[in-house]
């Protein structure tokens, strides 16, 4: 192998062997040298690395190769992390009825993940409580909320919203939508103003969630023109709202959610995200949208290497669900928590969600399909999944 450079000694001596390779390899924030010790090559720690054709000064050892450090969070699209005031790309994902709890939400908050509540399941009541907890302990750090589709209650997709709009939350994660509804439209829409210096911002930021193409470009679109007129006869919006809302898109990032423990069409992770990244610039591209739109990736992540491969992807963040069922925050049973630890592969399978059995959904449907995992033989589930 030929040098690509030189690697003088600092304080610690070069080491040997696949296992030290292994743990710098680990060691994600430090640079790693690889060097040739003569018989050998050896993993630098520490010291000076000169890349280039110079030449050799004593006491330097040939430089193979150069790995430079790479934390967490720069991985995937800084965007992303400016947009929503994040440390790291990493999304906690809404689990129904509070199980992504009010202390799940403010520790990631507090260390530096986004967050969002699992509103879905509980009466406005509790999500209004759930929001002043999330206030108090929390501003100005970022948190959001789960907006989901209710096909069977949809007043009560309506009261989730205005309950969002008047209480001031900024950022919903927006999830099981087969199509735009008007309340959600009214949520992304409200407010909408264009800054002095031309710039159009949108007050309610929307994180989509989706599995199909078809859903996905809806929310990589302007709203629908007719359900913008809709909005603005029934006095949900006003004009300059309804104007400005064809110049953004209903979403500021959209989650393609592989095969995983939420809402899901089958999708594998490895085709679905590029998909969505080909149909985000195609509608960049025909819609001409200023700021960019950052497309994570969500559905089976749950270790670092499955977490590195959806950045490898292109994933501008990743989105978890499953694995932080088990945590001590999550708002479950310690029987769950036990149960879950004890699961393997061959222990779930899909199921159809429960908010849409009743519209005959079925895990293996190709329209319309949006099962869930469910653990085999468990107790049937209550609330929308
Ligand atoms: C028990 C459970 C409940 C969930 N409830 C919701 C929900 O109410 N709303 C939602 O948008 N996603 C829900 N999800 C999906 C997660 O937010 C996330 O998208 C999904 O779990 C990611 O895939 P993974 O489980 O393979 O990590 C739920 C997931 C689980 C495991």
């Amino acid at each position: 192998m030929k040098a690509i450079g030189w690697w003088r000694q600092g304080e610690l001596a070069p080491q040997t062997g696949t296992a030290a390779l292994q743990e710098a390899l680990h060691r994600v924030n430090d640079s790693i040298c690889l060097i040739d010790m003569g018989s050998e090559a050896g993993v630098g720690r520490g010291g000076t690395a000169t890349i280039g054709p110079i030449d050799a000064a004593a006491g330097h050892l040939p430089l193979l190769a150069y790995v430079p450090p790479l934390h967490p969070q720069d991985l995937g699209d800084p965007h992303f992390r400016k947009r929503f005031r994040l440390r790291y790309p990493y999304v906690i994902g809404a689990m129904a009825n509070a199980i992504t709890s009010v202390r799940m939400v403010e520790a990631s908050a507090k260390a530096g993940l986004l967050a969002f509540f699992g509103a879905a399941g509980l009466p406005v009541h509790q999500i209004e409580d759930a929001i002043d907890q999330l206030q108090q302990r929390l501003d100005p750090l970022p948190y959001g909320m789960n907006l989901i589709h209710s096909p069977n209650e949809p007043d009560l997709e309506t009261a989730t919203v205005d309950l969002y709009l008047k209480t001031g939350v900024r950022l919903v994660s927006a999830s099981a939508y087969l199509d735009l509804t008007l309340p959600l439209i009214t949520y992304r829409v409200t407010g909408i103003r264009r800054e002095p210096d031309g710039s159009i911002v949108c007050p309610n930021q929307v994180i989509a969630k989706v599995s199909r193409v078809e859903v996905a470009r809806r929310f990589m679109s302007p709203p629908p023109e007719k359900m913008l007129a809709r909005l603005q006869a029934q006095g949900r919006i006003n004009a300059e709202e309804a104007a400005l809302a064809l110049k953004v898109p209903m979403a500021d990032a959209v989650t393609a959610e592989a095969d995983s423990g939420g809402h899901t069409d089958n999708q594998p992770a490895i085709s679905l995200l590029p998909t969505f990244l080909a149909l985000r610039d195609a509608m960049s591209a025909q819609h001409g949208f200023t700021r960019p739109l950052c497309i994570g990736l969500g559905g089976g992540i749950a270790t670092p290497q499955s977490a590195a491969a959806a950045f490898s992807l292109g994933a501008a963040y990743i989105l978890t669900g499953s694995v932080n069922q088990a945590c001590m925050e999550a708002g479950t049973s310690q029987t769950v928590r036990q149960m879950l630890a004890e699961a393997g592969q061959a222990d779930v399978t899909m199921a159809p969600a429960a908010d849409m059995f009743e519209m005959g959904v079925t895990p293996n449907s190709t329209i319309f399909t949006a099962g869930t995992k469910a653990l085999r033989n468990s107790p049937p589930k209550t609330g929308p999944f």
